[in-house]
């Protein structure tokens, strides 16, 4: 597809056209409490994991390390999806059909439990019925789709292969796998009406209140500022797990952020949910509803976090350019962008973190597919907690070992990369002083012959920090369009004044304005 290029630069940070809708406060953990289910997290597998325990009369405690939903929840694009992209062939050959068919049957188990939750509870929520489409614009994948076709129709997915051109779409397409009965809907409204249910039902939650350290022995949870949240049980929904004990969680999930738009647009906005099959990946849907317009989400342009190989401003512009190529876009009031996981063989851990405790549960590595799979997640995660039997519980059970060989290689691929990443970053030397950082502008900088990391924010004042991942020790990247210190190494990130964003990362980065301008 041939994009006009044309370079904005967002003078605005970005942000999230679901988090302009209002969410629930809470206070902050502040005294030792305890409390029979602990979860840690409050994205979509935190909130629908407290609300189905909550439901099921425990004592549930949800805490969470900044604002609710401020997570990848919230940076979401929302599709309530069994369509992962082109999936099904490749489940098929790792796992085998039935695998692969529980695989299915798990993420409408999980769209079903969101339409439910949404119908009981009364929730306005935007929630459509749509099908999703996976679209090849090359012969190459035209093959690859005609094998998921037949992955489809193995797994009795009721779905179809079509060739040519979509009527709704603008630009030309040589063939699409359509998977019927999908759905999409505004995660943050559903979610911050389950948030009332849970407070309803007796459930506690907490804001602004992060976990530094898990004890696996007696499952004592502490906090930031020293209180600490003593569990019977506890759940790990901080979607990249902030604590590894020995699952070695660090080397088994790969990380990937990508970008989003919420557009105005000249152009009939197409109906049904979009996907390329092609890299850069497109992803389409439509936004109803917004002062009674509709406006059209465009996502995309991933890439691993930590690692474009432009500055990152450069993949919103390029989701721009596509949307003003081929669908008039006019506006763009809303930009964001957020990370996700993927494990080594594509399927989520969902389940017991370690084998060496029954009492602490994690969730994570949905592959950007965790709408679904999130609300399934909290039902087996309930169920295991309940020791009520789930037909999924062996599918995604963390410590599975399918895979070994390739897992081990994996692993060692990994290491090596992290290993590499760790001493390219650490070596860099920074070209610039802080007076040559201009307003808006961020980079490594060199202060009294020391290296620091610079940001001169809008109003002019510099922050400097220490670039050391407080992680395990990479070195970090500037990441221009969010105005981040961003980690290669598992994907933590952090604020120009060096507080987390994203974990595994539990520890701000040191300020360094008054040791270096002195
Ligand atoms: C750009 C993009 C588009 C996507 N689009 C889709 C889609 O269309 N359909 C789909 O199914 N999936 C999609 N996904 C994936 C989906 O959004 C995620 O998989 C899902 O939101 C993850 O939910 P979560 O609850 O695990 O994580 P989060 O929503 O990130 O929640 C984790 C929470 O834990 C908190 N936390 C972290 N560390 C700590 C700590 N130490 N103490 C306390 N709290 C902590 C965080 O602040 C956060 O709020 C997309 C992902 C991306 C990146
Ligand atoms: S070293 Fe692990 S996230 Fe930075």
């Amino acid at each position: 597809m041939n994009e006009q290029k044309r370079t904005t630069h967002y003078s605005n940070f970005p942000e999230s056209y679901w988090l302009s809708t209002p969410i629930p406060h809470f206070p902050t953990l502040t005294e030792d409490i305890q409390t029979e289910i602990g979860i840690i997290g409050g994205g979509i597998v935190g909130i629908m994991t407290a609300y189905l325990l909550a439901k099921a009369r425990k004592q549930v405690t949800l805490i969470e390390a900044n604002e609710l939903l401020s997570g990848v929840t919230g940076h979401t694009t929302a599709k309530i999806s069994a369509q992962h992209g082109l999936i099904y062939d490749e489940l098929i050959r790792i796992f085998g059909a039935d695998a692969a068919q529980l695989y299915y049957e798990a993420n409408n188990e999980g769209r079903e439990l969101i339409k439910e939750t949404a119908q009981n509870l009364k929730i306005e929520c935007e929630l459509e019925t749509k099908d999703a489409v996976v679209f090849a614009t090359s012969d190459k994948y035209v093959k690859q789709i005609e094998k998921e076709a037949r992955a489809y129709e193995r797994l009795g997915i009721d779905g179809v292969l079509a060739y040519g051109q979509v009527d709704e779409l603008p630009f030309p397409v040589e063939a699409t796998i359509t998977m019927r009965g999908q759905a999409q809907f505004h995660p943050v409204q559903f979610l911050a009406s389950v948030l009332e249910e849970i407070e309803h039902l007796g459930g506690r939650i907490y804001e602004n209140s992060r976990a530094l350290e898990l004890s696996k022995d007696d499952t004592i949870v502490h906090i930031e500022n020293g209180a600490q949240l003593a569990c019977d049980k506890v759940v790990v929904a901080t979607h990249y797990p902030f604590n590894d004990f020995n699952g070695l969680y660090f080397s088994k999930l790969a990380i990937s952020r990508s970008y989003a738009l919420a557009a105005k647009v000249d152009a009939p906005i197409p109906q049904a949910m979009y996907l390329s099959a092609e890299s850069p990946s497109r992803s389409l849907r439509s936004i109803p509803n917004v002062d009674g317009e509709e406006w059209l989400l465009i996502g995309g342009d991933d890439h691993d976090t930590g690692k474009s190989r432009t500055p990152t401003q450069a993949h919103y512009n390029n989701l721009e350019a596509f949307g003003r190529t081929w669908f008039g876009l006019q506006e763009v009031p809303y930009h964001w962008s957020a990370q996700d996981m993927s494990t080594l063989d594509k399927v989520p851990y969902i389940g017991q973190m370690t084998t060496s405790s029954s009492d602490i549960f994690v969730a994570t590595g949905f592959n950007k597919w965790g709408m679904a799979m999130g609300a399934l997640s909290a039902q087996l995660l309930s169920d295991l907690i309940l020791e009520k039997p789930n037909p999924y519980a062996d599918l995604f059970g963390p410590t599975r070992s399918k895979l070994k060989v390739k897992d081990v290689q994996q692993f060692m691929k990994k290491n090596t990369s992290v290993a590499k990443d760790l001493v390219a970053t650490k070596t860099q030397r920074p070209q610039m002083t802080p007076d040559e950082l201009n307003f808006d502008e961020g980079g490594l900088v060199l202060v009294n012959g020391k290296k620091a990391g610079g940001y001169r924010d809008v109003d002019g004042q510099l922050h400097l920090v220490n670039t050391t991942c407080t992680h395990l020790g990479c070195g970090l990247r500037w990441n221009n369009a969010e105005r981040s210190w961003d980690c290669a190494c598992h994907g933590s990130r952090f604020s120009y004044t060096g507080d987390v964003i994203d974990g595994p990362a539990v520890k701000p980065l040191e300020r360094l304005e008054e040791e270096l301008q002195d």
